[in-house]
Order: structure tokens, then C-alpha cells, then sequence
């Protein structure tokens, strides 16, 4: 598999690696793609919401590393406006790149940063829950790439039809009987949306 010189450089020397005592957000995330795992931790400033120290910790792959380490470095100094919008092409842009079967990998990364963020909102009282609707839905859609093109399913219009009533989320996918990732990207739906106490039955149907 071919890494950049970046990736490996950050895979190898890893930036803002560590537990952080007393964070004021923290957030861990799974891949349900390799069952890998990552942990954000953040210290923001109360008053500027700038934030002011970053790190993490990672039982994931090498690809993962070198994510995490470099969307902690981007994130680092940055109000939580502006690291809102820090993204997995982002971080795998100043990667120069990923292969395509390791996007996936900076899904992951890039997701833990905006779930700390996010939890920091909640308990301080700047945002609400928010409520599970068909965005939900879309929203993790939107984390499950594709492996052999390295991109995400809702870009690569795989996805036809999003439903959700009465507890029940009902996915119309637009995927080849004979696609050999159908299995894995039905596994993958299924448990990005199994956390969600809300959804009680998950229905994906393939042409
Ligand atoms: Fe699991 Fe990379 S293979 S995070």
C-alpha cells in the first residue's frame, strides 16, 4: 500500500498524542468498518471558545495516526466555529492523500473531533440534543465510504431513498446485486444506526 511521506511522518512522530487530564470535552469514536477506535480530548477557553489544547489517543491503524495527529494539529488554536468545519478531506488534503481504502480511516478522526466538540456545546449549554430525524441519518450516511473508490456512499449517489417512521429507518440502495462491498455496506449502516436509541428496526433494501 502506498503512503505518502506525510502519512508516514505523522504515522511515525505522531503530534498531540496523549490522555489529557481535565479536558473539558472528550469524545471516542469506533470504526464500525475495522472496529478500530479513537479519543479526542479538548481544552477550550471559556470565553474566546478558542481551543487551546488538543489531543488524543488512537487503537487504530496507521492511517488513523496520522489523521488524528494532523487534524488535532489543525484543530489546535482554532475557535470551535472554525474547527467545526475542519473535515476528513481536509485532513486527508494535508495528508496528500489516502488510499482509497483508508479513507475511511480519516472518517473516523475527523468524526471524534466533531462529536468533542459537539459534547463541549451540549454541556455548556450552546446547543440542544439534537433530534433524530432523516439528517441523522443522512449525516452518518455520509461516514460510510465506499472502499474501493474512497468515497463516501451519499456523494457516490448510492443511496436512493432515506426513510424513518415509527421507529423504523428504511434505506432504498442503489447497489449491484453482484457488488462485492453490499454486504459490508449493509453492516456498516446497521451499526452506525444502531446507536441511536431511537431506532428500534432498520430496513435496507437493494435493487
Ligand atoms: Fe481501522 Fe484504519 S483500518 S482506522
Amino acid at each position: 500500500m502506498q503512503y505518502s511521506q506525510k502519512v508516514l511522518d505523522h504515522f511515525m512522530h505522531p503530534h498531540n498524542v496523549g490522555k489529557m487530564e481535565n479536558p473539558d470535552a472528550t469524545a471516542t469514536e469506533g470504526s464500525p468498518a475495522c472496529g478500530d477506535q479513537v479519543t479526542v480530548y479538548l481544552k477550550v477557553n471559556d470565553e474566546t471558545k478558542i481551543i487551546e489544547d488538543i489531543s488524543f489517543l488512537s487503537y487504530g491503524c496507521a492511517s488513523n495516526i496520522a489523521t488524528a495527529s494532523i487534524i488535532t494539529d489543525m484543530a489546535k488554536g482554532k475557535t470551535l466555529e472554525e474547527a467545526k468545519k475542519i473535515t476528513w478531506r481536509d485532513a486527508m488534503e494535508a495528508l496528500d492523500g489516502l488510499p482509497p481504502v483508508k479513507v475511511h480511516c480519516s472518517v473516523l478522526a475527523a468524526d471524534t473531533l466533531q462529536s468533542a466538540i459537539s459534547n463541549y456545546e451540549i454541556a455548556h449549554g450552546l446547543k440542544e440534543v439534537p433530534n433524530f430525524s432523516k439528517e441523522t441519518i443522512e449525516q452518518e450516511l455520509k461516514k460510510i465510504i465506499y472502499p474501493q473508490v474512497g468515497e463516501d456512499i451519499i456523494a457516490l449517489k448510492m443511496v436512493k431513498y432515506i426513510g424513518f417512521k415509527d421507529g423504523e429507518v428504511i434505506i432504498d440502495m442503489n447497489m449491484m446485486k453482484f457488488d462485492q462491498w453490499r454486504d459490508n455496506i449493509a453492516d456498516e449502516i446497521k451499526e452506525h444506526l444502531q446507536k441511536y436509541p431511537e431506532v428500534k428496526k432498520i430496513t435496507i433494501n437493494f435493487p
